[in-house]
């Protein structure tokens, strides 16, 4: 054999060991907790065949506790590029064959390495977690990259779209990674987030929690609100990321993809004319409109669980991207809080970093009363989802359908908030309040002087219907141009196509500064 052809034989063997990664033992230990390799992973998410990986031969320098004769190729994490949908995009999934994924100081230069070319060229980073942390046996070097990556995920906040997957441990420090990316997803089962385990925890609270109870994908998806969605499988967590991206532009200075459409832009939806119930306190379902009015029915919700007060997601207008927000009447009366604030200011922030139109869906009481609001900050929170709105400058539609009262009102993208199109069903009522609240402070004393109970109960039914009257209908809003029209609910989808076709070319640019300071 030539010098060459052994050499190439070398490369070849090299290789194999690396795609070994800790050894077969440690892979079948891995498959036996349920869970894929890192370059199993890989090859599900990314187009076949597509994947180019970086730093193969990359091992660690460390020669504390004996760490000089243990080196694995690699070093723990299989980084490279690749496609999906024959996009451009760049994934690093760490190896918990070696040393349990635990994030040494080259690996984070190997993490480091794509997340600087995903961000040269302008394209979605893909982050797999399944880590013990930090690398116990490199000590500062092993925290300065994380902070090498924390970094350049802040810089990268807002210009590529950043997706973590969290398919095994994620805990202490190393969750601020995926924290600061756009989504987070889970498996249920196999994998958990939080910054101190349950030793610690019982340590310092007395408190007795499992990792699931603890940090596992429904906490985080319903509770805390920390990741965005929550899967069975590996399988299901793949597929969903590349379902996600099919929505997102590459970066910050391109659009989304549009798609070829062939649901009928001017489909009359019959139903919506008689969704809205008589009685006004009684609740419709949001999902039924959102599932009517948008391209083939197909809505990928974000943050499903969490705050379901208020729907977020991503759909498709005439094969377009926007971002809808919808307030749910069917939950909490559709009422906004502190967690539906928070959800949809996220929301709304991602979508206009990345030129994704948004569409309101407008069905809301009010802010929840109580202390609990109150002492948790809604004042706060409840200003960020109002900042959102009103920084945002992509476009923006509004389409009233039935109550939209006082400061709610304001939030829910309002004309004033540089609404750029806001429609009102004929349902809809727009005001300072409902009519019982508004007649409790305008005529308490009148109908409290009215001993009898029967003509105070007529008092009180004839000031509410004058109210209701003067106010419970979308022409109020319209006579001062609040309103842009008020329409047929049927005809809502080809309304907001186009609205959207109108507004594609909108230009509106917010004032220089270094950066805001919106309410945290
Ligand atoms: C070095 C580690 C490691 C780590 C795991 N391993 N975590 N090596 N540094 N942080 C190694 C183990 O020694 C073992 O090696 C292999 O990975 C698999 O680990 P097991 O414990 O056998 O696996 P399992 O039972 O599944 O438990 C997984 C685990 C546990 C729950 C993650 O390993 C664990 O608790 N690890 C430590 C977690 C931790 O406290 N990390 C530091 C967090 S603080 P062998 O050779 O036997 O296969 C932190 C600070 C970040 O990360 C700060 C950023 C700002």
């Amino acid at each position: 054999m030539s010098t060459q052809l052994e050499k190439i034989k070398e490369l070849i063997e090299l290789r194999e060991k690396a795609r070994l990664g800790g050894g077969l033992k440690r892979i079948e230990s891995q498959h036996l907790k349920g869970k894929y390799t890192a370059r199993e992973r890989i090859a599900m998410l990314l187009d076949e065949g597509s994947f180019e990986e970086f730093d193969m031969f990359v091992e660690h320098r460390c020669h504390n506790f004996g760490m000089e004769n243990q080196k694995y190729l690699g070093d723990g994490v299989v980084a490279g590029y690749g496609t999906i949908e024959g996009r451009l995009v760049y994934v690093f999934a760490q190896d918990f064959t070696v040393f349990g994924g635990s994030l040494s100081e080259m690996q984070a230069k190997k993490i480091c390495k794509v997340m600087d070319q995903a961000m040269k060229m302008g394209a979605p980073l893909i982050g797999i977690n399944d880590s013990g942390g930090a690398r116990i046996q490199e000590g500062i070097n092993a925290l300065a990259g994380y902070a090498e990556i924390f970094q350049r995920n802040i810089l990268a906040s807002g210009v590529i779209p950043q997706i973590s997957a969290i398919f095994g441990p994620c805990a202490g420090g190393a969750v601020y990674s995926p924290a600061l990316t756009d989504f987070i997803i889970m498996t249920e089962g196999t994998s958990y987030m939080f910054l101190t385990g349950p030793k610690v925890v019982k340590t310092v609270t007395g408190e007795d929690v499992t990792q699931e109870q603890l940090g596992g994908a429904s906490v985080h998806t319903s509770k805390s609100g920390v990741a965005q969605f929550a899967v069975q499988t590996e399988e299901e967590g793949m597929k969903l990321i590349r379902k996600l991206l099919s929505f997102l532009p590459q970066n910050n200075l391109e659009d989304p993809p549009l798609f070829s459409n062939d649901d009928p832009i001017d489909r009359l939806e019959d139903g919506l004319n008689e969704i809205i119930p008589d009685n006004p306190n009684k609740p419709y379902d949001m999902y039924e409109v959102i599932g009517a009015i948008i391209d083939k029915g197909e809505f990928l919700e974000v943050h499903a669980d969490y705050a379901k007060n208020i729907i977020v997601g991503f759909a498709r207008f005439n094969g377009q991207t926007v971002g809808i927000v919808a307030n749910q009447p069917k939950y909490l009366a559709g009422v906004l809080d502190i967690n539906a604030s928070r959800k949809g200011a996220r929301f709304v922030r991602f979508c206009d970093a990345f030129n994704i139109p948004i569409v309101s869906l407008v069905d809301v009481p009010g802010f929840l009363p109580g202390t609990g609001q109150e002492y948790g900050g809604v004042i706060t929170h409840g200003a960020k989802l109002l900042y959102a709105y009103g920084e945002a400058t992509v476009p923006k539609i509004t389409v009233t359908l039935r109550k939209s009262y006082g400061g709610a009102h304001i939030v829910m993208s309002c004309k004033q908030l540089r609404g750029d199109i806001n429609y009102a069903w004929p349902s809809a009522e727009i005001a300072v309040m409902g009519a019982e609240g508004a007649i409790e402070v305008l005529y308490s004393k009148e109908i409290a002087a009215e001993k009898d109970p029967e003509k105070q109960a007529a008092i009180i039914e004839e000031k509410k219907n004058e109210y209701n009257k003067l106010f419970a209908n979308p022409y109020n809003a319209a006579r001062y141009g609040y309103i842009d029209d008020i329409i047929e609910p049927r005809n809502t989808r080809f309304r907001i196509i186009r609205a959207l076709q109108q507004l594609q070319t909108k230009k509106l640019v917010n004032p220089p500064k270094k950066h805001d300071n919106l309410p945290l």
